[in-house]
């Protein structure tokens, strides 16, 4: 394997916040993406894709992602009904759905509905009061479990950490083996800039026997 002796070092105290995101985003990828679905205390439905996005255990089932304070210093949409409702839906997104997920990014007020501004269908959702969205083959049903906050003011991180309450996996996408059909998820990846990838390139790497 090659090594490196040259290195560019970046004193992330000493950069804008912009530009730490623009080697973050373009080091840290392909990101799998989160759909969020939320609703406000008044009622009004919400969605908008993340990126800063994982799971993270199992038992129980737990995911994170982090909507970020914005340049402005106020918070997103999807964040203020987080901590109002305390409850969330994250959906996956495949290929065909990435205009709507792009769409549903627009900034506008918490009282336009993503799922009227995308063409999303909202469908009720068994064990929390946000909507999930019918287009996505896998929704998750998440509480909130907390909020960490990473720093304060513009582009700080507020993680969400959620517990999955439950599993909605389309028909014909759960296999025997208990997994989902990956190939026929179709899903994107987020990148840098405007950039995306899919996972049509997946190769196979036995874990060491020991
Ligand atoms: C693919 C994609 C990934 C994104 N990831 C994030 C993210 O991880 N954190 C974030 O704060 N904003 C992210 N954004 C921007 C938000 O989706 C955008 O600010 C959105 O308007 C927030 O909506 P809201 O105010 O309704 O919550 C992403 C946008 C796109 C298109």
């Amino acid at each position: 394997m090659q090594t490196f002796d040259q290195f560019e070092t970046l004193v992330a105290g000493e950069r804008e916040g912009r530009d730490n995101f623009k080697i973050l985003v373009s080091s840290v990828l392909p990101r799998p993406v989160a759909f969020v679905s939320t609703i406000s205390a008044a009622g009004v439905p919400n969605l908008a894709p993340f990126s800063f996005f994982n799971a993270v255990g199992s038992n129980p089932p737990a995911v994170i992602f982090s909507p970020c304070t914005m340049r402005d210093g106020t918070d997103k949409d999807t964040l203020n009904n987080i901590r109002e409702v305390g409850e969330f839906v994250v959906h996956v997104v495949p290929h065909n759905m990435k205009e709507g997920m792009n769409e549903t990014a627009a900034a506008v007020g918490p009282e336009v509905s993503e799922f009227d501004l995308a063409g999303f269908t909202p469908i009720k959702s068994q064990f929390v009061k946000p909507p999930r969205a019918a287009e996505s083959p896998v929704q998750m049903e998440c509480k909130l479990v907390q909020i960490v906050p990473v720093g304060e003011g513009p582009l700080s991180a507020n993680i969400c950490i959620g517990e999955v309450l439950c599993f909605h996996i389309a028909e014909g996408y759960l296999l025997e083996n208990g997994v989902v059909d990956s190939a026929k998820l179709d899903l994107v990846g987020r990148l840098d800039g405007s950039g995306y990838s899919t996972i049509r390139d997946r190769f196979e790497m036995p874990a060491p026997k020991r």
